[in-house]
């Protein structure tokens, strides 16, 4: 079912004080997600992104085991530590060294790295080459531009729509599908064998077909998951990559002492944790319709049934009556004037619609070396030398409550000149 809806911002009830943004996003029964996708709604329509209640809640447990931190993307495992090491043998090879070092941008290297990673654990087949993930980029940018369509100008939204129509076609003939003939065979093949589906690899896409059963499954629900689920996972670690690293090296200037602890866990957990509540980097409000007359308590604020309400991430996760008078400053060591709050604040989002992927991307559990996404990214940006270029080009793009940056140039040393 294709919806009509247009979205009307200027109606909007825009929240920025923490404690009513949190609230709304928490009170997930008056505050729903269902029927805020207008023109995106033809791609998400009941997908995770879009439903609420208990389908909702059983979708996002069919999705957990992707979250296993044994799987070679969790935090266990090691698929970031290879990808990584061969993206900088790449630039290693192919840019040329000027005065001692090689000058690239860090946003299309962690695209790069960021892409690979997704596309295991959604569980797309073959991108295992700087060539493949290319191809896939090319292909997928359109699509996700599609999900985020609201948000941008009305005179753009119909180009967005048709070219992500194609695209998604494209994906679906030569990636999904080829990548779920592989999967039935896994599957079929361990029924046959007795085995257990427990070996087999928890990426999306062999979790909902193991849980959709034997016979004729409707590979539609299944494919707009997919596109859901990269949706939500591709771009925020790479812009949240450059900010975690422009935020640290500027704070190290400042506190030197910081640098004995650059390679632990906990000090870089905390340095991603304060990036991500500065800087909101991607959509800069989530969307909700209020269901019923109600009122917040936080503020006592009345917000009428069919209420379409804003909840600005950027604002709440500054608000100096939370975080301090100092919240616009990056800060590894904040904290929080309420000790509930998380130093992240509502940056993973809150309540049932929260982001589903943190476990992935910050791991706190284990030992030393059991490392989310986002973690290990900045320990190895940091321990290969990879520095922001004083030369170079540190552009930023986006909305109010919305920026990140389009290029982000560094240096790494040339091997022959480190020491
Ligand atoms: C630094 C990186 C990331 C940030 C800052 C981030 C932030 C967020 C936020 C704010 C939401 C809440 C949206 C809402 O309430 O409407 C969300 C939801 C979500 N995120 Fe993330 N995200 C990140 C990376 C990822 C990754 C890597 C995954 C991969 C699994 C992921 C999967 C999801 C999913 C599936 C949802 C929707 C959950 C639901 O509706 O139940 N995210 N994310």
């Amino acid at each position: 079912m294709t919806r009509s809806t247009t979205w009307h911002p200027e109606s909007f009830i825009n929240l920025t004080d923490y404690r009513e943004v949190t609230e709304v996003l928490r009170r997930g029964r008056e505050f729903v997600l269902e029927g805020t996708k207008a023109e995106s709604d033809e791609f998400v329509h009941d997908t995770l992104i879009s439903i609420d209640g208990r389908p909702h809640l059983e979708r996002r447990r069919a999705l957990m085991k992707m979250l296993t931190p044994s799987q070679p993307w969790g935090a266990e495992g090691h698929l970031l530590d290879e990808v990584f090491d061969d993206n900088l043998r790449r630039i290693r090879e192919t840019v040329p060294p000027v005065d001692g070092a090689h000058h690239f941008d860090l946003i299309d290297f962690c695209r790069r790295i960021v892409w690979r990673v997704t596309a295991a654990f959604v569980g797309i087949d073959g991108i295992d080459s700087d060539e493949k993930v290319s191809w896939f980029l090319e292909l997928a940018a359109p699509v996700l531009n599609t999900l985020v369509v609201e948000y941008a100008p009305e005179a753009e939204r119909d180009a967005i729509v048709l070219r992500g129509r194609e695209a998604r076609e494209q994906i679906r003939r030569e990636m999904f599908l080829p990548s779920i003939e592989r999967r039935r065979a896994l599957l079929r093949q361990a029924a046959e064998s007795g085995g257990s589906t427990e070996d087999l690899p928890a990426d999306l896409l062999m979790s909902m077909l193991a849980d959709a059963g034997d016979g004729d499954t409707d590979l539609e629900p299944i494919f707009r998951e997919a596109v859901a689920l990269l949706a939500a996972s591709v771009n925020n670690p790479v812009s949240q990559a450059a900010w975690s690293l422009d935020d640290l090296l500027d704070w190290l200037e400042a506190h030197p002492e910081g640098h004995a602890h650059t390679s632990e866990r906990e000090f870089l957990n905390l340095a991603v944790k304060e990036s991500i509540r500065l800087h909101r980097s991607s959509r800069p409000y989530l969307v909700r319709i209020a269901t019923a007359d109600t009122v917040l308590e936080s503020t006592g604020r009345a917000v009428p049934a069919g209420s379409w309400v804003a909840s600005w991430v950027g604002a709440a996760n500054r608000d100096p009556a939370v975080f301090g008078a100092d919240s616009d400053s990056f800060d590894p060591y904040r904290a929080p004037l309420d000790p509930k709050v998380a130093t992240f604040g509502v940056g993973f989002g809150i309540g049932p619609h929260s982001c589903l992927g943190r476990p992935m991307l910050l791991w706190e559990q284990g030992g030393e070396e059991a490392q989310g996404i986002q973690t290990k990214l900045l320990r190895f940006m940091l321990r290969s030398g990879i520095r922001k270029d004083p030369g170079g080009v540190h552009e930023l793009i986006g909305v109010e409550g919305g920026r990140r940056f389009s290029r982000y140039d560094v240096t790494l040393p040339a091997e022959n000149t480190s020491s």
